[in-house]
């Protein structure tokens, strides 16, 4: 893969990589190059699993993205190993997807890259009571509106922790 040496590199894991994390890297690509301008980021997502491998996001979240105006291009892939290294930044959408990371992590150095993207989410926000963004694959179209909220609520936080990072 070639991620491209001077960017920020961002990988959103969830499990099956077709509904929280292809949303996840739409609203970050969006919202990060906004508030990162003048970065170059290389913004990508990938599931613990490969049941989906090659598959497009799932019809019900690209449908609730883009009525919020994102527009999902995703195509799952599993987590390689190869991942740990090539990416700055690795956010887990829920607690197993952040055990399962820490549990395929090949290098002790790689760990601290490991994070769970709920842990960005400011504590004024209407949704900072979740410390995980919630698998909505076997419920209704709440579960996908939740998802998005949180996400959307989860990224000033992860851009103000990149900047801190100040990686160029
Ligand atoms: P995701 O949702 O992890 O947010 O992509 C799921 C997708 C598929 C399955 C579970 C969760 N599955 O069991 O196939």
């Amino acid at each position: 893969m070639n991620t491209g040496n001077l960017s920020i590199k961002i990988l959103f894991v969830c499990l099956g990589n077709i509904c929280r994390s292809p949303a996840a890297e739409e609203i970050a690509r969006v919202k990060l190059n906004q508030m990162l301008e003048g970065q170059s980021l290389f913004i990508d997502s990938a599931g613990i699993i490969n049941f989906h491998e090659g598959k497009s996001a799932d019809a019900r979240m690209i449908h609730h993205a883009r009525e919020r105006g994102y527009h999902l291009k995703s195509v799952s892939r599993p987590v390689q190993i190869d991942d740990f290294e090539q990416f700055d930044f690795i956010l887990a959408m829920d607690n197993r997807n952040f055990l399962d990371l820490i549990e395929l992590c090949p290098r002790e150095e790689y760990r601290a890259k490991i994070m769970k993207l709920c842990s960005f989410i400011s504590s004024d926000s209407d949704f900072s009571k979740y410390s995980e963004v919630p698998d909505p694959y076997y419920g209704g179209s709440e579960g996908f509106e939740l998802v998005i909220d949180i996400l959307e609520s989860s990224m000033s936080g992860l851009g103000q922790f990149i900047q801190k990072k100040g990686l160029s």
